[in-house]
């Protein structure tokens, strides 16, 4: 069983299709230890609650200085000790000493098709407002592993949405969810727990193809 720790920051619903995808068998061999938030306010917080998993709230609000929460944050980590670590829509920064210590264990996912808008500042309904003023016609989700810089350790999956011609950033990023977030992260936990995909020397090695876990 893969002990997993899920980060979240606000609605989770990523969050629920890994649960939904628990449920149905999709995805298998993994068990949630915690979901942790940096929003006490987070429906995700509910989400996980409700079904008996611990929630934790790590605030960067709680602590004097951003060094003080990231020592806080990755102590938590260690304490909890997961094989894996998922970020689902998870908006604080992972600590450089988290990284270092979960290297290739630690997983996002982000609402754009990377390299294109990701890094510094994109995020949620951003990413999806800034693919509609620069007109792509097609954009999407990746899944990635996390390394020390922002949405750029190697990718393990993506799909790609077409935008349509009326949309607005909320359709857009609605249907980005439904069409590839929520289908492409549950296959990626579902492959890295199955041992069909695992990052060495900084390269994703798949053992198999994503469609085929
Ligand atoms: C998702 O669209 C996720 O890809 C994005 O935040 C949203 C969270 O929604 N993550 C990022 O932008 C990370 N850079 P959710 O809480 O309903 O899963």
């Amino acid at each position: 069983m893969l002990k997993t720790v899920v980060c979240v920051s606000g609605g989770g619903t990523n969050l629920q299709a890994i649960l939904d995808a628990l449920d149905n068998g999709s995805i298998t061999n993994v068990k949630i230890e915690a979901v942790i938030s940096n929003n006490a306010g987070a429906k995700a917080l509910q989400r996980a609650e409700s079904r008996g998993i611990p929630g934790i709230l790590m605030t960067p609000k709680a602590y004097p200085d951003r060094e003080s929460f990231n020592a806080a944050f990755t102590e938590e980590m260690c304490r909890l000790a997961p094989d894996l670590i998922v970020l689902a829509g998870f908006l604080v920064k992972i600590p450089e000493e988290m990284v270092c210590r979960f290297d290739g264990r630690i997983i996002n996912i982000h609402p754009s098709l990377i390299p294109s808008f990701c890094g510094v500042g994109y995020y949620g309904l951003k990413v999806h407002e800034k693919a509609l003023e620069r007109g792509v016609k097609v954009t999407g989700a990746t899944v990635h592993f996390v390394n020390e810089g922002m949405d750029e350790g190697p990718i393990i999956a993506q799909k790609a949405v077409a935008v349509e011609e009326d949309d607005t950033p909320e359709s857009l990023q609605r249907r980005v969810m439904e069409q590839a977030e929520w289908v492409l992260l549950p296959q990626a936990i579902n492959a890295i727990a199955n041992g069909k995909i695992r990052v060495k020397d900084g390269k994703v090695r798949c053992v198999c193809r994503m469609e085929e876990t």
